[in-house]
């Protein structure tokens, strides 16, 4: 009850900030590309740039997202930005297109301008060590932001539960399919899985499994395809493309002769895309079949309205960036951050010193909000957020 009332409070406040500094500082924090410098956004503290009264932070932030060709990480990027900028701080934003080294170019560029804190959205967990291992050097605390990077200079993870997000996946199956009462009845599954390089794609999948893998014991979900190992199912930079030419190969190998496939397990939307695309083209049975996915995407969104996508687990990331701006003042501020540091963050979240480690035996402290499942149900839940809106033809705009 007090944490809701203290999130709701700080969301309160926090958008009545962002409002402020959105106002006054949208030119200045030009929106970034790709393409480009490696500081491909910067702005500073004075009043026009989202410095507003009652922003008490001093210092100066590195973000550092993986890109911007996937959805939400242009969403992270600016709600980062936006709410470290009323907050009072000095940012740089970036993005480097998917190339870890480019990120560590990034990074170490972020380092040469004197930031106090990188928050950082690895590309690929174990790449950074020559950016890392110079933040520790120069005594700057990292946060590994959604994604763990396998280094130990990192001080604190803040995710999502990662891998409640693939058991709500996989039970989202289970229900859907009601495999508890399949009695002697099989179904036919497929898997797509999410990027090797990122430390989370194994949670998710895992999680799924987990709830999956006694109806593949049991005989009651087959996978016609044999290919169930993460590495055989995963999709480098969770490339919708990449997604949806395997699977194109194997709706053409396994299905074409008229087997039933009843559901698709796909770790995030930008593979769901691929999976959907896939089964709208080339699959020849006439059934709907389930298709999961991660994110809320605004293609993804549509798909469930038509009822091509079955469902997405939602991640609030807006959220994850409140919890990411009072963490990094807490660090700022030399407070001590233990597990009573999860009621303090403004949003719900958990603490978790155990399961994620940045080199083995290291755990990484964490803190893990929770993720929900959006179907064609509940999608005024994500209008409620106030982040999307709802147009005439029942769609969802993400609010830019
Ligand atoms: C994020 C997911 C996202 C995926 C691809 C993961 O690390 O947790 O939300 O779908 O990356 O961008």
């Amino acid at each position: 009850m007090k944490r809701k009332l203290i999130s709701a409070l700080l969301c309160g406040a926090m958008a009545a900030t962002m409002l402020a500094g959105c106002g006054s500082s949208s030119s200045d924090s030009s929106s970034t590309a790709d393409s480009g410098s490696a500081t491909t956004s910067e702005s500073g503290t004075t009043a026009d740039s989202g410095s507003t009264g009652g922003a008490t932070g001093t210092g100066k932030i590195g973000i550092s997202m993986p890109t911007q060709s996937l959805e939400r990480w242009n969403r992270d990027g600016s709600y980062l930005d936006e709410q470290f900028q009323a907050a009072g701080y000095e940012t740089i934003v970036t993005y480097s297109d998917n190339d870890s080294s480019r990120q560590v170019n990034d990074i170490q560029n972020m380092l040469a301008e004197d930031v106090d804190l990188l928050i950082v959205a690895a590309i690929d967990g174990e790449a950074l060590n020559t950016a890392m291992n110079e933040a520790a050097d120069a005594g700057v605390s990292v946060i590994a932001y959604d994604r763990l990077i396998l280094n130990d200079a990192v001080s604190y993870y803040v995710s999502f539960d990662n891998y409640s997000v693939g058991t709500l996946q996989g039970q989202y199956i289970v229900d859907a399919l009601d495999l508890e009462n399949a009695g002697d009845k099989t179904y036919n599954i497929e898997l797509t899985a999410g990027d090797p390089a990122d430390n989370n794609a194994p949670y998710f999948f895992n999680g799924a499994m987990d709830v999956l893998q006694p109806y593949i014991d049991a005989g009651t979900l087959v996978v016609p395809s044999g290919q169930t190992d993460f590495d055989t199912v995963a999709t480098a930079q969770w490339s919708t493309d990449t997604a949806l030419e395997r699977a194109q190969n194997i709706l053409g190998s396994y299905y074409a002769d008229g087997t039933q496939l009843d559901a698709w397990l796909c770790s995030n939307d930008s593979t769901a895309l691929g999976v959907s695309q896939a089964l709208t083209s080339d699959y020849a049975g006439s059934n709907t079949v389930i298709v999961t996915g991660q994110d809320g995407d605004e293609a993804n969104l549509k798909n469930i309205v038509d009822g091509i996508q079955s469902m997405t687990v939602y991640k609030n990331v807006s959220d994850e960036a409140v919890a990411t701006l009072a963490l990094s003042e807490a660090i700022l501020n030399g407070e001590t951050i233990d597990a009573s540091m999860a009621d303090n963050l403004g949003v719900e979240c958990s603490y978790d010193d155990t399961s994620y480690e940045t080199s083995d035996g290291n755990p990484c402290p964490s803190f893990l909000l929770v993720p929900t499942v959006i179907t064609a149900d509940n999608l005024q839940d994500l209008v409620d957020t106030g982040l999307y809106t709802m147009g005439d033809d029942g769609y969802l705009s993400a609010v830019q």
